[in-house]
């Protein structure tokens, strides 16, 4: 299994040193990403949960009778209160995170406010995704990835994820993506690297974290946030800039950061109509309808099953 020491260690290996961004969540990082969901500047949560509002009642009539709503990383179940005050008939609700506190947490904080709903919390990485309770209502599975999640995959992963939720929810069922969508540079930059610092502070946290769970000897004055719009690869990168020479100790391993480079700590891709189709049909989907919100653009795509 990959742990946070592992996966340094081989990240501070590799050239350019990279970490996956799930290390970002720890309590630390949670507090912080969601003080960013409230920025000024960061308008995915905003745009993404004013459009859900808006389009749920447009696909009703899809989503039919009794369906299963499966939320993938659903974490603090925030925007599912959308789906689940519009979606009526909806028989049951099935939350999948890897974080079983906080499926808990959302599961009875949820319970308390739909009695009548059955909601089946299971854990699991949404990477890996495991098998639906086998007892559950028989309607149509809805698959639910907000957040723009999604962008946080490189293009394999994205179409692994889709085909096996493909698996998972069977023949009928539909699934509803959240993408944020490629636009000008200054809007996209600004929402990764914000006035207050908030998003510095989130991608500074890895390397407090790393100092409280590893021992490492990161001087974070020594480190500073970056967010570069990298337009070929239609994608935010996150990065930790080394500004000096330095050597990182871990366990018995060092690590040098010359002056100027960096620890890559996350990708965010932004997506286009084209992209969503092209990615929705390698994972075994195809486009019903793709649905944008007011500027600065996000969008729902509502897909099912490829014939
Ligand atoms: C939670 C992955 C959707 O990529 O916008 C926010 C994470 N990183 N600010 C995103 C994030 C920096 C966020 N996702």
């Amino acid at each position: 299994m990959q742990t946070f020491r592992s996966d340094l260690i081989e990240g501070l290996s590799a050239s350019p040193k990279s970490l996956s961004p799930k290390w970002f969540y720890d309590a630390e990082g949670s507090r912080l990403f969601e003080q960013i969901t409230r920025l000024e500047e960061y308008y995915p949560t905003r745009q993404e949960t004013a459009l859900l509002r808006q389009t749920i009642p447009f696909w009703l009539d899809l989503i039919g009778p009794e369906a299963v709503l499966v939320e993938l990383g659903s974490g603090a179940s925030e925007k599912t209160r959308i789906l689940l005050d519009a979606i009526a008939g909806l028989a049951a609700y099935v939350p999948l995170d890897i974080s079983e506190t906080a499926l808990q947490a959302a599961a009875s904080a949820l319970r308390a406010d739909y009695p009548h709903l059955d909601i089946r919390p299971v854990p699991g990485d949404f990477e890996t995704l495991p098998d639906l309770p086998d007892d559950l209502p028989s309607g149509r599975r809805i698959g639910f990835f907000p957040g723009s999640t999604i962008g946080n995959l490189d293009r394999d992963a994205a179409i692994k994820l889709l085909a096996a939720s493909r698996r998972m929810l069977g023949r009928n069922s539909l699934f509803i993506l959240g993408v944020d969508l490629i636009k000008d540079r200054e809007t996209l930059e600004a929402a990764y690297d914000d006035a207050q610092g908030v998003t510095s502070a989130f991608n500074m946290n890895l390397l407090h974290r790393a100092n409280r769970e590893l021992g490492t000897d990161f001087d974070t004055n020594s480190f500073r946030h970056r967010a570069i719009w990298n337009e070929a690869e239609a994608r935010i990168e996150m990065h930790l800039e080394s500004l000096r020479d330095q050597t990182i100790k871990l366990d018995g391993h060092r690590f040098r950061f010359r002056a100027g480079e960096t620890l890559h700590t996350e990708n965010s891709r932004k997506f286009d109509r084209e992209r969503v189709v092209a990615l929705a049909e390698a994972g075994g989907w195809s486009l019903v309808e793709m649905r944008v919100s007011t500027s600065p653009y996000v969008a729902l795509a509502l897909l099912r099953p490829k014939e």
